[in-house]
């Protein structure tokens, strides 16, 4: 089989991707390691900046989002027993959408099924080639038959553990990471949310979030140690260490109810570079991660995909490499402000099993400066809608 360009990961990235392509006239075909349903199932965050809903709108993919999306114009950070509002529209013009990334993912492959073809399921053991030459080709076994894409570009958006990043010599990359010593155990519950709008809580016993899906599907968090896990917490642990996180007025509003869902996540920060290694190009997880604090996992994947979908047609429609020629070193640069975002949000509102009282101290004044300056709320909101591409 040929193709344009083959898409390694089946996930927001190369679907996004592979959806862009295919609306001016680009071939691709999307090689996804599990079943719809798998994919599908996974739990992921749900807030979209604008930069991504737009992308999403140009794709001919936006309008359930649209439709069923909440937009939210703030959030709110809680600390010290009060909870102080980030009017994202007043200080940026701009707002978020909350939307699941499964019910994003879904849109996406309905989408991309509508080509027979477009997106091959249960590909095994895929694996890129020749992605230094100008023929690169990416083999894979479906239904125990080997198959064989042969191309002009591989995209590696196989996320974290996929396969293209580690395909790249190892002397051609390098990797910068962070490794925070707590996860996040998250919960999912079919009740309504204690609040309409995020609420990001700094607690000395430690971080809590409440958020949302919809206003029926509510979606908690609290730091926990890594050494935790699930079975360590009933459903009635979990809500009565939340509630005690979190200012007396919200704690009281809530209304708890039975998990569908309960998880640990670690928490990392990590980019590889380059993003490009010949014919092969690194986008979303698959290049860099970051800590859930900020919401911005899906959108940094964002800009990956706009840069390089416009490079592709290029490309294909007047011949202008520049586009893939820039490609890694305009990704990275917004790859890193998204990391540097995170990071902060992670450092600001975590508490850190080594922290110095000095530490506490200038974590308490970061907090207190941010709701006295309008200028630094300003930044923190900038941050939060997405910055431009
Ligand atoms: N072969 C084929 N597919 C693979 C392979 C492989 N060897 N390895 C992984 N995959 C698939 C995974 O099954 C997954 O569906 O690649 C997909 C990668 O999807 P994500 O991990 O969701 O990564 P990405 O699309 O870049 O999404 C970025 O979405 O899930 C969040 O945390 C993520 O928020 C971030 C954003
Ligand atoms: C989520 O709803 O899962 C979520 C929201 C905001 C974050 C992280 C996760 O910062």
């Amino acid at each position: 089989m040929r193709t344009q360009v083959a898409i390694i990961g089946g996930g927001p990235s190369g679907l996004l991707l592979s959806q862009l392509l295919h609306t001016r006239g680009i071939d691709s075909v999307v090689l996804e390691k599990h079943t719809r349903d798998y994919v599908l199932s996974r739990i992921r965050a749900g807030v979209l900046e604008h930069g991504f809903a737009a992308l999403m709108r140009e794709a001919g993919v936006g309008e359930r989002m649209d439709r069923e999306g909440e937009i939210h114009e703030g959030f709110y950070i809680a600390h010290d027993g009060i909870k102080e509002r980030v009017d994202l529209q007043g200080l940026t013009g701009n707002t978020v959408i909350v939307y699941g990334q499964t019910e994003l993912t879904r849109d996406l492959y309905d989408a991309r099924e509508r080509t027979a073809g477009a997106v091959i399921h249960e590909a095994q053991d895929v694996q890129p080639h020749d992605i230094a030459s100008a023929r690169p080709y990416v083999t894979y076994t479906k239904d125990g038959k080997a198959e064989r894409i042969d191309c002009d570009y591989v995209i590696g958006a196989d996320g974290f553990h996929g396969v293209s990043r580690k395909s790249i010599p190892k002397d051609k990359l390098r990797e910068f990471e962070r490794v925070y010593p707590f996860g996040w155990l998250g919960v999912l519950s079919r009740t309504k949310p204690v609040s309409p709008e995020l609420v990001y809580a700094k607690h000395d016993r430690g971080f809590a979030l409440c958020s949302l899906r919809s206003q029926t599907l509510s979606r908690y968090y609290i730091q926990v140690p890594l050494s935790d896990s699930v079975d360590d917490w009933s459903d009635e642990a979990f809500f009565a260490e939340l509630k005690r996180r979190l200012p007396q007025d919200v704690a009281e509003a809530m209304i708890t109810g039975p998990s569908i869902e309960k998880s640990i996540a670690p928490l990392r920060s990590f980019v590889a570079e380059p993003m490009r290694y010949g014919n092969l190009f690194l986008a979303g997880d698959a290049a860099h991660i970051v800590p859930p604090t900020g919401a911005r996992g899906l959108n940094s994947a964002a800009s990956d995909i706009h840069y390089l979908y416009h490079a592709l047609v290029d490309h294909y429609k007047s011949g202008d490499d520049r586009g893939l020629e820039a490609y890694s070193q305009k990704a990275l640069a917004r790859v890193w402000k998204g990391q540097r975002f995170s990071w902060w949000m992670t450092m600001l509102l975590h508490r850190f099993p080594e922290q110095s009282e000095f530490e506490r101290k200038l974590q308490d004044t970061e907090l207190a400066y941010l709701f006295s300056s309008p200028r630094a709320l300003g930044s923190l909101a900038e941050n939060y809608v997405g910055l431009p591409f």
